[in-house]
Order: structure tokens, then C-alpha cells, then sequence
């Protein structure tokens, strides 16, 4: 029995492990499951057999579902770290009311299985890097996860970094990742200033207390300006970080924010509704090579809401040209795609298009 376990952890650890790839298999095992805080879980997931998920702090997945009979699709950033590839975490908080998070809450549980997409995002500190290592890091409430991850990241590769994590909670018992964040703070270069907005039941918050402002922010970090910014949160709480910041004289190139909250957007499904008066008597053809569909699609219909119309099941999350989980290779035909930076432009000139955003202006081959 131990002898099976040692060769069971040997294989789990084997540098030479191949990478998770969505493309060749999208299946996640869940693994465990903790609860963060009263209304918050961490979900622990990994491949079928060893995989090593590589990926950049801040980016997301997406995970594709399927509730109640119907097909969801639900972009979660990565919580964990890629220095420990074995295994990725998505942090979520039940939303009452929400379709996803309630289902994660109550029915997920090791060894469950799922399908999910990625890891993909512009916003991560890889690609945004800071020249002099100097970091701050704001989030507020659930907005915790891609700093964390970027934390986590930070902290493990004892990088000569200097990181500021101020994180915005309710009360002291919202705080996610407290007894974490406190730890990774006895190390040299990382400091977490948790703000509560008021106490929580037997606990009375004896640290910095409302609302971010400047002048709290200029007094924890007085080096403000020398420091690369990244921020995720519910969208009034970015818009008063990037008023502050301008407001300061901030180089915004600087700055970077998770440009998408899913908890803050209409339900996918009302985006995916056909349009009141859609002209049906103009279509264009428009075959999948990988589902091996074709499908008529109306010419001012977008070829997402054309193909859940037709019943196939195609990855999307935000289905308004955000998040990138639709990105598709369009091998020939023409579209018109109105996208709000869910694709880079180097991607759209290799032939690439958001099929959620895009409507066909001829024929189409679509690589999906
Ligand atoms: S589903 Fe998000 S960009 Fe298309």
C-alpha cells in the first residue's frame, strides 16, 4: 500500500510531465475542495493523469458546464501559481441568485469531473512586468484571485520584488486568504494591508478601515509612482482606482485591470437572443470543421448565436467580445466582428475571430 503511494507521488512530481492541453483533452478532475471563508470556496483541480498546467499569473479558464441539462459557460481566473504546475485552483463566492456558483458551492466535489478551456487573458504580470520590480496589487472581494495568483508566484520564486497587496473586504471574516497572505508577509519584500469596511461577529477590525482613497493609498505606498499597478474588483470599485490614479499624475501604461467582471454582466443567454427584427431571408452557410456542422446563419445574426440556435455546443463565456473563449480560426469567408478586446489585432491579421461577435458577410469555413 505505501509502496503504491510512493509510486503514485513519484508520477504526480515527474518533472518530465506533459502539459495539460485543452485542445488534446479538457478534462478536470476535482481534487478537493476548502472553504475560504463563509461564503467562499476554493476548488483544487488537475488533469485525468499527471499534467503539469502552465500558465501566466492573472490569466483565467474557462470552465464549460453543464447544470441542470444545460450547457454554461463561466470564466474563472486561476487562483494558484504556476510554480506548482501539478495541480490549478478557482476561488469562487456563491452568488445567490447565480446559476454557476451555487452549483460549484453545492454539488461540486472531489472526483467530479469537468471540461474547461485555456488558460488564456491579457491581464497577468508576465506580460506586464515591472522594469523596476516594484508591484502594488489591489482587489476587492472575489477580485482577490489573479492577485493572488501573481502573489503566490511572487513570493515562491523569492524574486528581488517589492509587492504591496491592499485588498478591499467587507470585515475581517471576508478577508480571503487571510491566514495566507499573512504568512507570505513575514518574507522580505511582500506586504498585504487588508481594508475593512466595518467588524465582523466577535471581531473588531484593527486595521485600516472604509474605503480605498488616495490619500490612504499615498500613504501605504508613498512610492505610488514608481510602481506597476494591477487591480480587479467590481467595476465602481476600478473606476475610483483609475480616478484616483489619474488624479495623482499616474503613468497609466502602467496600470491594468481584469477589463471583464462576469458577476457584473447580463446573463450570456439574453447577449446570444437573436435580434427583435433579424432578416432571415439573407443567410450565409457556415460550416464548423471540427464539430462537422453546417448551419445557415442569418446575415445580421452573429455565428454564435446562430450555431446555440442550431443546438451545437461551442466554448463561450462572456459572449460580448471580452473574454476571448470563442476565439476561432477562420480558415475562409468574411466577417464583420465588433469585439470590445477579446482578440489582438496580430490575432485577428493570422485569421482569427470571436464567433460570438462576428457576422458573416460571405460563406464561411470556421476551424471549430
Ligand atoms: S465568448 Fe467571450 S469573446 Fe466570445
Amino acid at each position: 500500500m505505501i509502496a503504491a503511494r510512493r509510486l503514485h507521488v513519484a508520477a504526480e512530481l515527474d518533472a518530465r510531465l506533459p502539459e495539460w492541453d485543452a485542445e488534446a483533452d479538457d478534462v478536470l478532475v476535482c481534487r478537493a475542495v476548502r472553504q475560504e471563508t463563509h461564503d467562499v470556496k476554493t476548488f483544487v483541480f488537475s488533469g485525468r493523469s499527471p499534467r503539469r498546467h502552465s500558465f501566466k499569473p492573472g490569466q483565467f479558464i474557462t470552465l464549460d458546464l453543464i447544470i441542470d441539462g444545460r450547457a454554461v459557460n463561466r470564466c474563472y481566473t486561476i487562483a494558484s501559481s504556476p510554480t506548482r504546475p501539478h495541480l490549478i485552483a478557482m476561488t469562487t463566492k456563491r452568488f445567490a441568485g447565480g446559476v454557476v456558483s451555487p452549483w460549484m458551492h453545492d454539488r461540486l466535489k472531489p472526483g467530479d469531473e469537468i471540461r474547461a478551456i485555456g488558460p488564456m487573458g491579457e491581464f497577468n504580470c508576465v506580460d506586464h512586468a515591472s522594469a523596476n520590480g516594484k508591484y502594488l496589487l489591489l482587489s476587492a472581494g472575489s477580485g482577490i484571485t489573479p492577485m493572488m495568483s501573481m502573489a503566490r508566484s511572487f513570493h515562491d520564486l523569492a524574486l528581488e520584488t517589492d509587492v504591496l497587496f491592499l485588498h478591499s473586504a467587507r470585515s475581517p471574516a471576508d478577508i480571503i486568504y487571510r491566514a495566507e497572505l499573512a504568512l507570505m508577509a513575514r518574507s522580505p519584500g511582500f506586504r498585504a494591508v487588508p481594508i475593512c469596511e466595518h467588524d465582523s461577529l466577535g471581531e473588531s477590525w484593527t486595521g485600516l478601515r472604509g474605503r480605498v482613497s488616495l490619500p490612504m493609498l499615498q500613504m501605504v505606498a508613498p512610492d505610488l509612482m514608481e510602481r506597476e499597478v494591477f487591480a480587479c474588483g467590481p467595476a465602481p470599485y476600478m473606476a475610483g482606482i483609475r480616478a484616483m490614479l489619474v488624479q495623482a499624475g499616474f503613468d497609466m501604461a502602467r496600470y491594468h485591470e481584469e477589463s471583464f467582471n462576469f458577476d457584473d454582466l447580463a446573463p450570456v443567454d439574453a447577449a446570444l437572443a437573436p435580434p427583435a427584427n433579424w432578416d432571415v431571408a439573407k443567410t450565409y452557410k457556415v460550416e464548423f470543421t471540427k464539430s462537422r456542422r453546417t448551419i445557415e446563419v442569418p446575415a445580421d445574426m452573429h455565428v454564435l448565436a446562430a450555431a446555440r440556435a442550431a443546438g451545437m455546443r461551442l466554448p463561450s463565456s462572456c459572449a460580448r467580445g471580452l473574454c476571448g473563449t470563442c476565439k476561432s480560426k477562420l480558415v475562409s469567408g468574411e466577417v464583420s466582428m465588433q469585439h470590445q478586446g477579446g482578440i489582438r489585432q496580430r490575432e485577428i491579421d493570422a485569421g482569427m475571430v470571436l464567433i460570438c461577435c462576428s457576422k458573416p458577410l460571405s460563406d464561411l469555413v470556421i476551424d471549430r
